[in-house]
């Protein structure tokens, strides 16, 4: 063989194994297989089963040949019919990502996702029926799941997840008032944790004692009424927004924060009375912003460390009194003749 034919085998032979690999392409099922559930690959890669007429017919259409499994995602929205999810409804197909959402699902047995146990990265059952009977114990055995969107369900206990691999979590709108000690102790890469709209009456101390690459909590429209010392211990400095906003907050301990540097903590519309020294000045100190819009603020003499200290006035921006003044066009000669 002439050295250029050799060249040329060789070429070819490394091509075409190499598009043998990218030829394990994405592929539907035969669509009268599947009816009503409809599958794409073009665009977007999803199998949607809207539109089955129950779980018998689901059930059906997972006894179909999938020729790629796992298969990117599955989707059942809007599907009232949808109320109940036995082991074993997917037949043996995985998914990376599944939404089941809008669907009045009130149960899940335990293993009906097992399959994807080291495929699933998002889970997605917001605005269901699920309540305490959720196994998210199981959840522990999914290696690789990323984000987790369980809003607006009737759970009232707060698990105590262990995911670590979870960056993403959804559980606002659930009847909860109280969280676990540890809760978010073994998930070290949460960035994302939506609390809102809760019943939350009081936080456990230490609420995110080994995340180090939180960005944005949110608590907002809870019932709190106070914040201990240590409740938000930050690890590193990745966070940027703590919301608070629309809760019954009237009491704030000195060192309820500690860590931040470069954050917005919102308070809108609380019950603060007072912004005390010992608890704000090293806040700001580490350029963080404060917003308490809308809290009762007496504006008294316990206010003056901020109205002469100008360089803190940008980091309270609108914050007003109760009478409707910013607390930044405070009279600065008042407060020094009279406090
Ligand atoms: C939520 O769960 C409670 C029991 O914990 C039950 O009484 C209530 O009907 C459920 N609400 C909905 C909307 O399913
Ligand atoms: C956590 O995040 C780090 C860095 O992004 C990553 O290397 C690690 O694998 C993640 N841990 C898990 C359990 O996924
Ligand atoms: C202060 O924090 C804000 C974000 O809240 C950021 O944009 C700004 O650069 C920070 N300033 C300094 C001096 O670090």
């Amino acid at each position: 063989m002439s050295p250029s034919w050799y060249i040329a085998l060789v070429y070819f032979t490394i091509c075409s194994s190499s598009r043998s690999v990218s030829t394990k392409e994405l592929q539907c099922p035969s669509a009268d297989d599947i009816a009503p559930c409809r599958c794409s690959v073009e665009e977007y890669n999803y199998i949607d089963c809207s539109d089955v007429a129950d779980v018998h017919e689901l059930a059906r259409v997972f006894e179909a040949d999938f020729p790629s499994n796992p298969f990117p995602q599955l989707i059942i929205s809007n599907n009232h019919n949808i109320k109940h999810l036995p082991n074993g409804i997917f037949g043996d197909m995985s998914f990376e990502e599944i939404d089941i959402v809008s669907c009045g699902l009130q149960t899940v047995a335990k293993e009906v996702f097992i399959n994807s146990a080291t495929t699933l990265k998002k889970l997605i059952l917001k605005n269901n029926k699920l309540d305490n009977k959720f196994d998210f114990d199981v959840l522990s055995e999914f290696s690789v799941l990323d984000y987790l969107d369980m809003h607006n369900n009737n759970i009232t206990e707060f698990p105590v997840l262990d995911i670590p691999s979870l960056t993403y979590l959804d559980m606002w709108m659930n009847p909860i008032t109280s969280l676990p000690d540890d809760v978010f102790g073994k998930m070290p890469n949460l960035t994302y944790v939506d609390l809102d709209m809760m019943d939350l009456e009081q936080l456990p101390i230490n609420l995110f004692p080994i995340q180090s690459q939180l960005t944005k909590v949110l608590l907002s429209y809870n019932e709190l009424t106070y914040l201990k010392e240590g409740t938000f211990a930050f690890q590193g400095d990745s966070i940027q927004e703590i919301w608070l906003m629309q809760n019954k907050i009237t009491t704030v301990e000195a060192g309820a924060f500690s860590g931040l540097e470069n954050v917005m903590i919102e308070l809108w519309k609380n019950e603060l009375d007072t912004l005390e020294e010992a608890v704000w000045r090293d806040l700001l100190d580490h350029n963080i912003t404060i917003k308490v819009e809308l809290n009762p603020l007496v504006c008294g003499c316990d206010v003056g460390w901020i109205v002469l200290n100008s360089e803190y006035h940008d980091q309270i921006g609108e914050s007003t009194c109760n009478n409707g003044e910013y607390l930044v066009d405070l009279d600065p000669a008042w407060f020094t003749e009279n406090c």
